[in-house]
């Protein structure tokens, strides 16, 4: 589905009855990455998926910030008429949330972060994002190539094709401005780390034990700097933890929702 508010189309899915559970999915891919998710928990949950401006049925600008995809999303759900929701972003879809939390700090009823961090670039990496962005303007998509193989694990690389096709073909729909554009909010995005203590909700950490971008030694550090939180980490999953083991990243899910009030 799609829906245009304050300007911006967004394309989005909404399946399912419940408590809501919205998704937010990491960078350059769209809202299909939730699928298995989305598979598991609708009898239970209304669970929402949003394509983030630029990424999937949404549409592109040449310039973003993370605070403008957080707002794109909130006006979203106001015009849903969705006041509160679980929140669960995976990478970018966790830098997100951040900037919902503090756009709308009512919002959020639990929250779960995924391979993600609070931390802004370092100097290093925001040149080499930078320096991506500026290949990805000149040679397309075919630029990200070795960007999209670092996503999955090691596991997953020798032992689950399928999912490596899946990746690959959620990252082939990408929009190069969309890259370009969302490359520099990446790399301009803002320290969340003053946040994390002053979140009240119940918090679930999820990391791939294999995941390189953003590692196991990162997703505890941030879960120890947050007050209620549980931390899970997912042996044989890269940083894409919920496809390369969703049936793991479903359980450590549904295990939170279960024993959490939201
Ligand atoms: C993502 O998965 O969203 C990206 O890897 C985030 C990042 O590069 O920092």
């Amino acid at each position: 589905m799609r829906r245009t508010v304050d300007g911006v189309t967004l394309g989005y899915d909404l399946e399912g009855r419940g408590e809501p559970l919205l998704f937010l999915h990491g960078f350059p891919l769209h809202r299909g990455m939730w699928r298995p998710q989305v598979a598991a928990l609708r009898d239970r949950f209304q669970v929402l998926t949003v394509d983030l401006r630029g990424f999937g049925e949404s549409s592109v600008s040449d310039e973003v910030t993370l605070a403008q995809l957080a707002a794109d999303v909130v006006a979203l759900m106001a015009d849903l008429g969705i006041a509160r929701a679980t929140v669960v972003g995976l990478s970018m879809g966790g830098y997100v949330a951040f900037r919902l939390l503090e756009q709308a700090p009512t919002f959020a009823t639990r929250l779960v972060l995924a391979d993600t961090r609070a931390e802004p670039d370092t100097d290093e990496g925001r040149a080499r994002r930078l320096a991506l962005a500026a290949r990805v303007a000149q040679e397309g998509r075919e630029a990200m190539r070795d960007f999209v193989a670092s996503l999955v694990g090691p596991t997953t690389r020798a032992r689950r094709p399928e999912v490596v096709a899946t990746v690959e073909a959620l990252a082939a729909a990408a929009d190069p401005r969309a890259l370009v554009a969302t490359l520099h909010a990446l790399a301009a995005r803002p320290d969340s780390r003053p946040l994390l203590s002053r979140i009240t909700v119940p918090t679930l950490v999820i990391v791939g034990a294999e995941d390189t971008i953003t590692p196991p030694e990162t997703a505890r550090a941030m879960a120890d700097a947050i007050p209620h939180s549980r931390l899970v980490v997912l042996p044989e999953a890269g940083h894409l933890s919920n496809l390369e083991t969703p049936e793991a990243f479903t359980a450590a899910l549904r295990t939170f929702l279960e024993t959490t009030a939201g």
